[in-house]
């Protein structure tokens, strides 16, 4: 991983490592992803049009990226596409788009999508959402229910493959069969699963086939800015693309456009060749190490955090806290500490422990509502704050997420400044704007430019 070893500044003056717990926002960059770029970048050209060598190469690597892609997730290129953009939101609201939603149809999801799969949907289908449990699991029963209840009315079935709050993962095979049953289709949102587990979109004519996955490579370890929406090639070559101009036609005439191929016609403008080549090279450094030893690495580095977190007396842990019970979740610790502020847990640990972590309701307030057990009228009463400026008591909680490179001292750490804390055993004066919500500590701007400059490279050297 690149940056590991680059020390950060604390609070009582030293430098220390930082410690990234916050994976499920973004991970650091694997060495191999940037080693490739480095070897890329000189050969770096136009793709498709340019009749140059070096266009020449870029437009073989850039289709060989999608090549690399759809191998991640087990498709089949004859009955599939991979529509490379900037990432899972694009990705969706590609779909969304594209998929062909008439009439009354409906649109079924969960009540623990991230906003990402939510708003997309809505105005787009009457969308109906299955309920989760108390600790925030999503209730299957409710989905059978809601499948009997507006059946062949079901266009699509979508589903995060793994939340981004509890870490929950879906069973979205089974998903699928049921999806399929009623004639309808299914979405996976896998901006969290991508990283952590194998992902297999199975056989097109087998019923637990998912038709639609999209993915982020920046939470895969290439944050170079590219996702992937990975689905049915015949969605795609109904209609016109949301985005029309260069690159996405064979012909054009001032009465008549005829769309070029697939991806090509859902890829308008220039694409990012780079960040392609970024993500099929994490890709496939996560194939080569081999999905199912990052899962056992993961699921044995989450028993152990949960194992400490829970018995750190006057933290509340979220979702499902139990070590023995991690088949179905992945590295995604949402918890509170008392009745501290989250903001003020997760800046004392930026800065007194140089650990990264966020903070809030994940972009999935409804959700993280839910969980934190907020009545409807609490709810008001925070939206009406928010939309007035002060942001001081938004609610929300703390969210540690693992990656494949974490290790169980990274876990000490944060349990050792969580344990602190919950003492008010922490030496900042933290101070909370109220726009923002954040707490910081006076004179931290200074530590923060003095650390990289655009034109001057790292000024504080590890
Ligand atoms: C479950 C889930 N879906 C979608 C997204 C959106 O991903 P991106 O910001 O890469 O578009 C996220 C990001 O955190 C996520 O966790």
């Amino acid at each position: 991983m690149v940056g590991l070893d680059r020390l950060v500044p604390l609070l009582d003056g030293r430098l220390g490592p930082h410690i990234n717990l916050d994976n499920a926002a973004s991970t650091p960059p694997l060495g191999d992803v940037v080693d490739a770029i480095e070897r890329f970048l000189p050969y770096y050209s136009s793709v498709h049009r340019g009749a140059g060598f070096k266009s020449r190469v870029s437009t073989a690597v850039y289709a060989e990226a999608h090549d690399t892609v759809a191998r991640f997730v087990g498709a089949d290129t004859s009955g599939n596409t991979v529509v490379f953009g900037k990432n899972t939101t694009e990705a969706i609201n590609k779909l969304a788009f594209r998929f062909p939603l008439t009439g009354r149809r409906v649109v079924l999801s969960t009540e623990m999508e991230h906003h990402s799969n939510d708003l997309p949907w809505r105005g787009r289908a009457e969308v109906v959402r299955a309920r989760v449990t108390h600790d925030g699991r999503l209730d299957e029963d409710d989905v059978d229910r809601l499948l009997e209840v507006y059946g062949r009315r079901i266009a699509l079935l979508t589903v995060s493959g793994a939340s981004n709050v509890t870490g929950f993962v879906q069973p979205i095979h089974r998903l699928a069969r049921k999806a399929h049953a009623v004639g309808a289709r299914i979405l996976v949102d896998a901006a969290q699963l991508a990283p952590h587990r194998r992902i297999d979109v199975k056989a097109d004519d087998d019923p637990e086939h998912l038709d639609y996955v999209a993915i982020s490579a920046h939470k895969m370890y290439a944050p170079f800015g590219t996702g992937a929406l990975v689905g049915r090639r015949d969605t795609f070559l109904q209609g016109a693309p949301e985005y029309q101009g260069g690159g996405t036609v064979e012909i054009v005439t001032p009465a008549h456009v005829h769309w070029a191929g697939l991806p090509d016609r859902e890829e308008a403008g220039s694409p990012n060749v780079v960040g392609a080549v970024a993500m099929a090279v994490a890709a496939q450094a996560l194939m080569d190490a081999g999905m199912d030893s990052v899962t056992r690495h993961e699921a044995s580095l989450t028993a152990y955090a949960l194992e400490r977190l829970r018995a750190v007396p006057g933290v509340t842990l979220y979702g499902q806290s139990d070590p023995e019970q991690i088949a179905d979740r992945v590295g995604v610790i949402p918890f509170n500490v008392g009745s501290m502020h989250h903001a003020l847990v997760a800046a004392i640990l930026g800065y007194e422990a140089g650990i990264g972590v966020r903070s809030g309701c994940f972009c999935a307030q409804s959700y993280v509502g839910r969980l934190l057990g907020l009545t409807p009228p609490e709810q008001a009463r925070w939206h009406r704050e928010h939309l007035a400026g002060d942001r001081s008591r938004r609610p929300g909680m703390v969210r540690i997420s693992l990656g494949a490179y974490n290790t169980n001292e990274d876990v000490d750490a944060v349990v050792e400044m969580v344990r602190r804390i919950t003492r008010d055993d922490y030496d900042g004066a933290y101070y909370q704007d109220p726009e923002t919500g954040d707490y910081r500590v006076a004179g931290d701007e200074d530590a923060v430019r003095s650390c990289f400059s655009l034109t001057g490279g790292p000024l504080m050297q590890a």
